[in-house]
């Protein structure tokens, strides 16, 4: 079963400034360059976010991690019987011991790793805004169909339910952290949005003002979301991505006696602060790219 939500690989026109501009802001640091590929962390973990060099912008995977090599392999077969297809790994991603690549219901990309690669002794430091993230936290999938992936989830990688929305959106959780994937119901296939954790709301300030002179509007908040009971900021990367930077999301302990919530689809709901979404928040959509 995964354990954690791993990193996310983005395929992006001008891996530079993307690079650049991630790290400006949320004080990711370059780790190492392979083929094009530049792999960034905020933590002592090897990676939380990869950008691999393409025409197209894309998203390729999202890496899931597992405790070892024989939870690899069952988790695998789990996800093959739940509907997923295991694909030929084009190659082992640097920093990790073992992989393999998944594709889940609509096209979804998913690899599964163990034996991530860490630096006890990290060179960490906040990026130009002041502000160094705290991990990849989650992301959110666009799906035409919620019902498919849910089991996926469930069965094949055995993420346990969190809260729903209307028949709009279902939220997931591999471990403490109220949900590691998201699901939004919409016409198009891809992601949604990827989401860094941050620990205090003052960096969401420092991150607006900074966007604020490049020029860039927030595309959404700040607020706080009802499912997971986040604080929140929505903006575009480079390549034109939509990022979330989330603080205070909610924990559900392994004892925790949970119940999922069913909120209703209202934008009340949405940011507990009011506030609508904007229209290129709800259409934000990076189509999933063969690896
Ligand atoms: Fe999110």
């Amino acid at each position: 079963m995964v354990t954690r939500l791993g990193y996310v690989r983005l395929r992006v026109p001008d891996v530079a400034a993307s690079a650049e501009f991630l790290q400006a802001t949320l004080g990711l640091r370059e780790v190492e360059r392979v083929n094009g590929c530049v792999y960034l962390t905020c933590s002592e973990r090897h990676h939380e976010l990869v950008l691999a060099p393409g025409e197209k912008v894309a998203y390729e995977h999202i890496g899931l991690e597992v405790s070892d090599a024989q939870a690899l392999e069952d988790t695998v077969t789990k996800a093959e019987a739940a509907g997923g297809k295991r694909l030929r790994l084009v190659a082992e991603e640097p920093g990790v011991l073992g992989s393999a690549l998944v594709e889940g219901p609509g096209g979804h990309r998913f690899q599964l790793f163990h034996g991530m690669a860490t630096d006890p002794a990290p060179s960490l430091a906040p990026g130009i805004v002041g502000v160094r993230a705290e991990r990849c936290e989650h992301v959110s999938l666009d799906v035409r169909r919620l019902a498919p992936m849910a089991r996926f989830l469930v069965d094949g990688f055995g993420f346990q339910f969190s809260d729903q929305i209307g028949n709009n959106g279902m939220w997931f959780r591999c471990e403490q952290v109220h949900h590691g994937i998201a699901l939004v119901r919409t016409p198009k296939v891809g992601l949604a949005h990827y989401a860094f954790a941050l620990s205090r709301f003052e960096d969401f300030k420092r991150i607006s003002d900074h966007l604020y002179g490049l020029g860039q509007k927030l595309a959404y908040g700040p607020g706080r979301h009802g499912p997971g009971n986040n604080l929140f900021i929505y903006f575009f990367d480079p390549a034109g991505v939509l990022v979330e930077c989330c603080a205070e999301m909610a924990r559900v302990g392994p004892d925790h006696d949970y119940q999922p919530g069913r909120w209703k689809l209202r934008p009340g709901n949405v940011s507990l602060w009011g506030g609508l979404p904007t229209l290129r928040f709800l259409g934000a959509n990076t189509p999933v790219g063969s690896t």
